[in-house]
């Protein structure tokens, strides 16, 4: 993906021995792409450093800006539900993002509208993301949504084709110790929206069902 010189990517400002605290201390100083200059702050992971399982969305909403935290706001909420109802304990797990600025296009109110990610934004960050799973080392990682699984298998990844699916952490994407396995799944902000939410929260429990059952 095109690197320039407004957007160098992250990895200049990736800690060479990283640490999770160095790590979280280290996004917020990121000029990696222009993401940085309006929002709060940059949010890298939480949870156990050794967690088994990490889970990737996307990148913070408004609330997460606003808190450094991920995963706070009502899709948190739902994915901590979801996590229980598949019989993983929400405080096992370390979440994360497959970017870590706020994006959004304009404001309602006092509330500001989220928009996606790019691609170039997504390439951009993958350093930040790379650096937390050299850390945290799990067994396994589940990409919620089209944008994880773009960080990770490329812009051609598709969450209808492959979601509850192993899948083997690609080649070429180097780790010192790569997770045992994947699994993509949807993102729970797009059940918060959907109009069919039952049967689309039973079929994202159904996926990290298949998560539970390889960790
Ligand atoms: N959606 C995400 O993808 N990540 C968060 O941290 C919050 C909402
Ligand atoms: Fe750096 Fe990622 Fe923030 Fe862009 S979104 S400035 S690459 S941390």
């Amino acid at each position: 993906m095109a690197v320039t010189p407004e957007r160098p990517g992250a990895q200049e400002w990736v800690p060479e021995e990283p640490t999770l605290d160095r790590l979280r201390s280290a996004v917020d100083g990121c000029r990696g792409c222009e993401l940085y200059a309006d929002a709060t702050q940059g949010v890298m992971g939480d949870g156990p450093p050794q967690a088994p399982l990490v889970v990737v969305g996307e990148q913070p909403g408004d609330q997460e800006d606003r808190a450094g935290e991920p995963f706070v706001g009502p899709a948190g909420r739902l994915l901590d539900q979801a996590l229980e109802s598949a019989g993983i304990d929400p405080g096992s797990v370390f979440r994360t993002n497959a970017v870590k600025h706020f994006r959004f296009s304009g404001t309602r109110g006092k509330q500001r509208i989220h928009k996606g990610p790019s691609r170039v934004h997504v390439a951009a960050c993958q350093p930040w993301l790379l650096a937390e799973l050299d850390v945290v080392r799990p067994r396994g990682v589940v990409l919620l949504g089209a944008t994880a699984g773009q960080s990770v298998y490329g812009s051609a990844f598709r969450v209808g084709a492959s979601r509850g699916q192993r899948l083997e952490w690609p080649e070429s994407l180097a780790l010192p110790r790569p997770p045992d396995w994947v699994v993509p799944t949807t993102h729970p902000s797009s059940v918060l929206r959907s109009r069919q939410r039952t049967e689309d929260l039973a079929a994202l429990v159904a996926d990290l069902q298949v998560a539970a059952g390889l960790l």
